[in-house]
This record gives structure tokens, sequence and C-alpha cells, in this order.
């Protein structure tokens, strides 16, 4: 049976139209720490012109593959086990990046491990899509938020949500140059970055 994320089914037609602008050129794009893949699946059910590559540590797999091969899409291939800390780099081919709930999800220096994989697999120019909630100057944008951020610390101290002047930063060392952040529901972010060089 598929695995289904209740969160995703809230939040994958905001999310989807919020990509829009970034996705009707076309091209591949990589999505990191997939979970479920329902936003993968939705996104490339809604645009077909670009080919959507799914990916996730080893545990997720079977979840994930159970979305996209019932998904049928001709523009959604089979996911990748994509462990960032880990596993071989993905080639340098994408022209955008998408990851949704992870940044806060893991410990710092996998954060930072995401970006360096985000930024490598991407050409010049591609865009790097960072969707969830986040900090702004310090501050928690709504209680449940906080709520989040003291369970996620007390399951792992080295995780919890981020600064988004913070994130902007770490993208910065990797050559991810924040272009603007979009308010989304359920107080989410949506971080877009360019990659330069
Ligand atoms: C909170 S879940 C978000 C899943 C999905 N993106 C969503 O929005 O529902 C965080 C995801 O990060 C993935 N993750 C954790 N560590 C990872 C790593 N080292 N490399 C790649 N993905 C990782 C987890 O397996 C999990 O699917």
């Amino acid at each position: 049976m598929k695995p289904v994320a209740e969160h995703c089914l809230r939040n994958q037609a905001p999310i989807a139209e919020a990509l829009h602008p970034y996705l009707e050129a076309g091209g591949r794009w990589l999505e990191l720490g997939s979970g479920t893949g329902q936003h993968g699946v939705f996104i490339a059910g809604r645009e077909p012109q670009v080919q959507w590559q799914l990916s996730d540590v080893a545990e997720a797999h079977a979840g994930l593959l159970a979305w996209q091969s019932d998904a049928g899409l001709p523009n959604l291939p089979p996911p990748w086990v994509l462990d960032v800390t880990r596993d071989e780099p993905p080639p340098r081919d994408f022209d955008g990046v998408f990851t949704a709930n992870t940044l806060h999800f893991v410990g710092g220096p996998v954060v930072d491990s995401l970006l360096c994989c985000a930024a490598g697999a991407l050409v010049e120019s591609g865009w790097f899509a960072a969707y969830g909630p986040f900090n702004r100057e310090g501050q928690y944008t709504s209680a449940g938020n906080a709520a989040l951020d003291g369970w996620l610390r007390g399951r792992d101290p080295d995780s919890g949500l981020r600064d988004e002047a913070e994130v902007i930063g770490w993208a910065a060392d990797h050559h991810l140059a924040f272009v603007t952040a979009q308010d989304m529901p359920a107080n989410n972010r949506l971080l877009i970055f360019t990659k330069k060089g």
C-alpha cells in the first residue's frame, strides 16, 4: 500500500502553482528527500514538459517506488536511492532541484550536504527551490512552527527550524544565489535560488 502524507495532500496544489513559473520552460528537475513522492507525482502530472527525478534514502524507497509506478507518468522515471551525505553525487545536468520539508528535519551537516548536492547537480543558472517552515529574523512565524521545532529538537538536537537568512547564507557558500521567497499556506515559505558558476 502507498504511504500517504496528509500534509502533502493539503499543500501540493499551492506548491505546484508557486513552482509553475520555473517549470514551464521544461527541462530536468531533481527532487531531494522526496519522502512518499507525492509532491513529485503531483507536479509531474501537471507539468508534462518537465522530467522529474524523485530521490530519497534507501528506507524511503519502497513507498516512493509505489507512488512512482502507480502514477505511470512518462516524465517520472523510477526514483533514485540518494543519501546526500554519502552516495555518489548526481550528474550536473539538472535545470532545477526541489526539496520540501527537509532542511528542518535533518541535522546541520546534512543540510550542508544537501545544499552541496543540489548545487553540484545544477547547470549554470539552474533553479534551487526549498519549501518548508523557516524562522524569520530569529523568530518563529507561528505557534505551530514553534511546537514543531520543539518536537524536532527533542528527537535530534541538531535538527530544527532554520532561520531564512541563515539558509540564504549557507546556500551562497555553495554558489546558490538567493532570488526570492514566497509566503505559502500554513506558515511555510518557498525559497528560490539560482546557481552561479
Ligand atoms: C520530513 S520528510 C519530507 C518528505 C517530503 N519531501 C515531504 O515534503 O513530505 C524529510 C525527508 O528527508 C529525507 N532525508 C533525511 N536524510 C536524508 C539524506 N541524508 N539524504 C536524502 N534525504 C534525506 C527523509 O528520508 C525524508 O523523506
